[in-house]
């Protein structure tokens, strides 16, 4: 993670998300729970914070939560399949013996590659047979860009009824997004199955699911399969969505589709840990202008891992790892506040930018309620997360986050309706730039902000049109991971 001096040193960099040492991160990569560590690969350019030619970054932990930087795990060779970028991927137990698979890119082409580990996933060795799949299948018109590229990629892997299967994900020119499905008895060897699904880009309901899918992952969640897929489309990356449903003749059928968050979330990963947990990351996109990434010394940033279940509803639930909690100090507690219409309530003494809130209010008659966070005491920045009952809508209000105007300041909304008499609820992690939210559980918005002054540091409450109640706020600041 860099030497803690350097990460202090700059006030932008998150202190207990996993950012890289330097450079460029994006997805999180072949994530694994190995002998009682975890392990985190993930996308990295470590020559430019700009992003290029794309590594296997590495990084492990006992705890998900002190992390210990490797040297990068893999690295595109030049004159093979994989000499324009390793791709995303997983890492598979492959009968004791680490196995990762990865896209390779060469030129146009992104074909499955592996690789395996006899020193607990330190050092990787290529398969000389790669690529492992070495053509898309037949029959199929995959969405191919004007420079060539056959976008074809991001193996998913696991093990069921005495096969491997593989997930790869790609885009069916014309139709949508598309999750092709292999098998295989040896791991080196893969038989093309057949779609599990297949979306419809003219479709805007439940969700739009773009051209091609990126990091599809499919895993069983309660008793239900879950469907993840990041959507792409035209060069541009959008948001993740959640599908819930069944998983039956080789065939994904959902049941429900949502966004899993339309902020600067995307392209998640999950793994079962060796307690049993099913345990999300996901990458955090930089929100600010060019010019600041391209002379910043670091990009992107890991969630804090996020732990899924499946409510009674059979929607996605989101829960911190405890493990989290090592990292609390100094605990301050607000209980039973009243807010009156049209005005703010700092709470002097809860200030930071490093910090984990829980908070529960009732928004009783008022139309908008909720936190202000990084408020300058003049008030010439502050960021607001902003619940509307009858919009039933929660979102990130970021007009005022930067006296920097080059950032990303769009309004994000994800859809959250209280039951009766339901209280709102959020869990909320503050690391400088990250804002991470999770609301009843069930409702994830994350948005990256760049505050200029070093004292923009305020934590307060608002409500707008009405009374609502603070039932209670817990605050915790948060030290260095
Ligand atoms: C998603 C993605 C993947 C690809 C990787 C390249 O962010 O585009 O589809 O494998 O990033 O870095």
């Amino acid at each position: 993670m860099g030497t803690p001096s350097e990460r202090i040193d700059d006030p932008l960099r998150p202190v207990y998300h996993f950012t890289a040492p330097s450079n460029w991160l994006n997805d999180p990569n072949g994530l694994i729970h190995w002998k009682g560590t975890y392990h985190l690969f993930y996308q990295y350019t470590p020559d430019n914070p700009l992003g290029g030619l794309k590594h296997w970054g590495h990084a492990s932990s006992k705890d998900l939560v002190h992390w210990r930087d490797h040297p990068i795990a893999i690295s595109p060779t030049p004159g093979s399949c994989d000499e324009d970028g390793i791709y995303s991927g997983c890492t598979v137990d492959a009968d004791g013996t680490p196995m990762a698979f990865y896209s390779g890119v060469r030129g146009p082409n992104q074909l499955v590659c592996r690789a395996s580990s006899d020193d607990d996933l330190m050092t990787w060795i290529k398969d000389p047979n790669n690529p492992v799949i070495d053509a898309p299948p037949d029959g199929l018109e995959l969405v191919t860009t004007d420079d060539g590229t056959i976008h074809y990629r991001d193996p998913s892997v696991w093990r069921e009824d005495d096969s491997w299967w593989m997930t790869v994900g790609t885009g069916i020119t014309g139709t949508g997004g598309a999750v092709l499905l292999y098998r295989s008895r040896d791991l080196a060897n893969w038989d093309y199955v057949g779609p599990i699904l297949i979306g419809d880009s003219s479709q805007r309901h439940p969700v739009w699911t773009g051209t091609v899918w990126e990091c599809p992952q499919l895993f069983p969640l309660g008793d239900r399969h879950v469907l993840l897929i990041s959507v792409w489309a035209d060069e541009r990356t959008y948001y993740t969505a959640w599908m819930a449903g069944t998983y039956r003749d080789l065939r994904f059928t959902p049941e429900h589709t949502a966004i899993l968050d339309p902020g600067c979330f995307y392209a998640p990963q999950t793994f079962e840990d060796e307690q049993g947990r099913r345990i999300m990351f996901g990458w955090l996109r930089e929100q600010r202008g060019r010019a600041a990434m391209a002379s910043a010394t670091w990009n992107g940033a890991m969630t804090i891992p996020w732990e899924l279940s499946l409510g009674d509803d059979r929607r996605l639930r989101y829960r911190p790892v405890p493990e989290l909690q090592v990292l609390r100090r100094d605990h301050r507690r607000v209980e039973h506040l009243e807010l009156g219409p049209g005005h703010a309530t700092m709470l002097p003494g809860l200030d930071g930018d490093t910090l984990e809130l829980d908070v529960r209010i009732t928004p009783g008659a008022a139309r908008v309620v909720g936190l202000i966070l990084r408020r300058s005491p003049d008030g010439s920045e502050e960021t607001r997360i902003v619940f509307e009952p009858d919009n039933e809508a929660l979102a990130i209000d970021r007009t005022r986050s930067s006296l920097d105007t080059t950032g990303d300041r769009e309004r994000h909304e994800a859809p959250l309706a209280l039951a009766d008499g339901e209280t709102l609820q959020l869990r909320v992690f503050v690391d400088r730039t990250i804002i991470e939210v999770v609301a009843n559980g069930r409702v994830m918005l994350t948005e990256r902000i760049y505050p200029t002054r070093a004292d923009s540091l305020g934590v307060g409450v608002f409500a707008e049109g009405g009374n609502a109640i603070v039932e209670r706020l817990d605050r915790w600041r948060m030290t260095a991971g």
